[in-house]
């Protein structure tokens, strides 16, 4: 099958090209990002592979539609960013890779506590000023504090996991908690009480009509002074202007970023000679106590070769007909 491969960066066509041996499609790299003026590319193939910041909206769907695609292959477990109404309407498939490596987005997780906690951002700076002073670097032991996971799946579950063994208290909201987790020593707690109690607050639940902006100015008012908010998950999970003010207040003591509601026009690509004209993005960048990383959470290299082998026997299931992790309006 003939598959566009949009956002391709030399990481995805070394691991889906050799994902691919075997399977004998013709993929397609493109660089662009997928969107209206961009999705003509897509012309001659039955499917488009995708990734988190690719255009799936009513408009690039039915445009891909036209030029004949039937398939939209995501390359990530996410899918807030597909119209998943009009891909029925149009009887186009989406597929995705669920659950391609957890311990990928978990371990970055604590790679932000660690470091905001003990602010390895700064020290690592100052130490190559032959700074050695150690004023201004004071953490707190993580073990006995209490960590609020929001969503334990599968990589909220291995984050509970990790934080269980650095000795915290773990709490988590859950509309489906696991048993798994709970038999571990995770108690389940309503958001407000989860807020009021956590020290860190870790966002792993999926961006939804319901959890949009999940961390407001209600939420920050609810949690404790000082707390540290961790989100590895979808960047509109949280209010940035709520989480500026906090931290403009101190009420807000860390807060560590994987994913930005606006990072589409930011992140996967190296922009280090203009200029951003994001003046939201760039005041959090002010804050000693914020930590950013550009959507690296998931990037290890076997999160990379199993995006790619899902992504390929996906597309092979649906040529013949075999099982493809469908995403369907009602999965959550
Ligand atoms: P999952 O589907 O296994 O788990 C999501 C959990 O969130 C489920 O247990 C679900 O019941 C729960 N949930 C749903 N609504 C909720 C709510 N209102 N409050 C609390 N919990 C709620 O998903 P997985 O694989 O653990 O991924 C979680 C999220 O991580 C994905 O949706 C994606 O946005 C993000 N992600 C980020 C990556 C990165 O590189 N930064 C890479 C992969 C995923």
């Amino acid at each position: 099958m003939r598959v566009s491969v949009f956002s391709a960066k030399p990481y995805d066509v070394e691991s889906l090209t050799a994902a691919n041996a075997g399977h004998g499609h013709e993929l397609v790299f493109l660089e662009p990002r997928l969107s209206p003026a961009t999705a003509p590319l897509a012309t001659g193939s039955e499917a488009v592979c995708a990734f988190v910041n690719d255009d799936l909206s009513a408009a690039v769907l039915e445009r891909l539609y036209e030029s004949g695609v039937r398939l939209v292959a995501l390359r990530s477990a996410g899918f807030n960013h597909v119209d998943l109404a009009t891909a029925v309407r149009l009887c186009l498939t989406v597929a995705r890779v669920p659950g391609y490596s957890p311990h990928a987005v978990a371990e970055h997780t604590v790679g932000l506590v660690l470091t905001l906690n003990r602010k390895i951002h700064r020290a690592y700076n100052r130490v190559r000023e032959n700074n050695f002073a150690l004023t201004g670097l004071l953490g707190f032991d993580l073990n006995t504090r209490t960590v609020g996971i929001v969503g334990t799946g599968q990589i909220g579950a291995v984050f509970a996991r990790i934080m269980l063994g650095f000795g915290c208290r773990v709490i988590a909201a859950d509309p489906a908690p696991d048993a798994e987790c709970a038999r571990r020593g995770v108690e389940y707690v309503d958001l407000p009480r989860l807020f009021a109690e956590s020290d860190v607050v870790s966002l792993h639940c999926p961006l939804t009509a319901d959890t949009f902006h999940l961390v407001d100015a209600e939420a920050v008012g609810q949690m404790r002074s000082g707390v540290m908010i961790v989100n590895t998950s979808r960047g509109a999970l949280v209010d940035t202007a709520a989480v500026i003010a906090g931290l403009k207040t101190g009420k807000i003591g860390h807060l560590g970023l994987d994913v930005y509601e606006e990072e589409a026009e930011l992140f996967f690509e190296d922009l280090s000679d203009r200029v951003v004209s994001d003046d939201v993005f760039a005041r959090l960048l002010t804050f000693p106590n914020v930590v950013i990383t550009g959507h690296q959470a998931f990037f290890t290299a076997e999160a990379l070769a199993n995006i790619a082998a899902t992504t390929v026997d996906n597309i092979t299931a649906f040529e013949r007909g075999g099982h493809l992790h469908r995403v369907l309006p009602t999965a959550s």
